[in-house]
């Protein structure tokens, strides 16, 4: 039977270290360590330079995944793109990464198609359900999946925006999804979205039903609002619907799957808040051991913190073939997934 497996995973993140201090510090944000720390277990996050894009942080990643998958560039037959902050409004940020890859230049040229996907948090686990069924449906043999995000340059860093601003970091992760006969790889996957809930966590930055989308001065500059550039969140909110979400999401991956959690030998869970997955864990009864966590360095990453864990884990020894690994993320839209990984 034609499997789905995960041949290949890299992570990237920018080598500046922004701690909670330094968010006071430097940026003027009316916060503190201890605020931070309690209410998320952020210590710090990294931060991008100027003039670092999106798909800039992505490169290095996917070069390690491509890597450690024992392919080149050009046997990839499609890039899936996960991110929210993505390099411009369009073209997606897949097309820049591939023109970076190599892909487009030169007697090899492979014009490998990209595509972005949109899903903020569970990006990538939206991404890695759509490489599996690619491969499994045999149109593709190597999928690149990245989720990749440069948070820095959107951060609202007033006293208005530090409940969004404490919480989000830059950093890109990728892995490459592979065929394969053997038993192994993606066994599962879902995902699930709730739009009512889609005003909750948002950066609108402009509304399309408006003449024009973006208001504009006597000589034609666009203005943008401060709660319209920034993103709004009703925290409170997104951390309840998270929990519940995530738990079930969870249950629903092993019932289907003919498993119980114990059979799960590593959780992979979104990086939104230390606290949100102490509850989780704490629900579903898993113990610390079959935990990791990379929200204490590096903030919520969105679609890059399932990658960023599956690198380390790879690259630590944590994560061994023939572990059963879960996989599970929430975010803004609702949006949320869960995969069941056979290493
Ligand atoms: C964001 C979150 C940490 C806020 O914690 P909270 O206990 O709900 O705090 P509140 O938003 O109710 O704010 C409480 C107070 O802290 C203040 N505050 C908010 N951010 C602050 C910060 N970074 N530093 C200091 N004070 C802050 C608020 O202004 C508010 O002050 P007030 O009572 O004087 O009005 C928490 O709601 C959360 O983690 N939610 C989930 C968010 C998330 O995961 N988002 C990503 C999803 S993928």
């Amino acid at each position: 039977m034609r499997n789905a497996f995960i041949s290949g995973v890299g992570g990237h993140v920018p080598p500046r270290v922004v701690t909670n201090d330094d968010l006071v510090a430097d940026y003027g944000v009316e916060t503190s360590d201890e605020w931070i720390q309690k209410r998320t277990g952020i210590q710090s996050r990294r931060f991008a330079e100027a003039g670092v894009g999106n798909a800039d942080l992505a490169l290095p990643a996917a070069q390690k995944a491509i890597a450690q998958a024992g392919i080149k560039a050009a046997d990839l037959d499609m890039i899936v793109y996960a991110t929210l902050s993505p390099d411009h409004c369009f073209p997606g940020s897949g097309v820049l990464l591939a023109e970076k890859l190599g892909l487009c230049e030169g007697a090899g040229a492979s014009f490998t198609p990209a595509m972005d996907i949109r899903n903020q948090c569970s990006g990538f686990v939206y991404g890695l359900g759509t490489a599996s069924s690619m491969v499994k449906s045999g149109a593709c043999e190597h999928v690149l999946v990245v989720g990749s995000e440069v948070h820095s340059a959107a951060l609202d860093l007033s006293g208005r925006g530090r409940t969004v601003s404490s919480l989000f970091g830059d950093g890109a992760g990728a892995a490459v999804v592979s065929a394969t006969d053997e038993d192994r790889g993606i066994q599962y996957w879902k995902c699930g979205a709730d739009g009512r809930y889609a005003h909750v966590l948002a950066q609108k930055i402009w509304d399309i039903s408006k003449r024009p989308f973006i208001p504009q001065d006597g000589d034609g500059n666009g203005i943008v609002a401060p709660e319209m550039m920034f993103a709004n969140m009703d925290g409170r909110t997104v951390f309840r619907h998270a929990v519940e979400r995530m738990c079930f999401a969870v249950i629903s991956a092993c019932t289907a799957s003919g498993i119980t959690g114990d059979d799960v030998d590593l959780y992979l869970f979104h990086q939104a808040n230390m606290r949100i997955n102490q509850y989780v864990a704490k629900q579903l009864g898993v113990p610390e051991h079959k935990l990791i966590h990379n929200i204490d360095r590096y903030g919520n990453t969105t679609a890059a913190t399932i990658p960023l864990l599956m690198a380390e884990a790879v690259e630590t020894g944590r994560l061994k073939p023939g572990m059963t690994v879960a996989c599970v993320a929430f975010g803004s839209g609702f949006t949320w997934g869960s995969a069941l990984v056979r290493w």
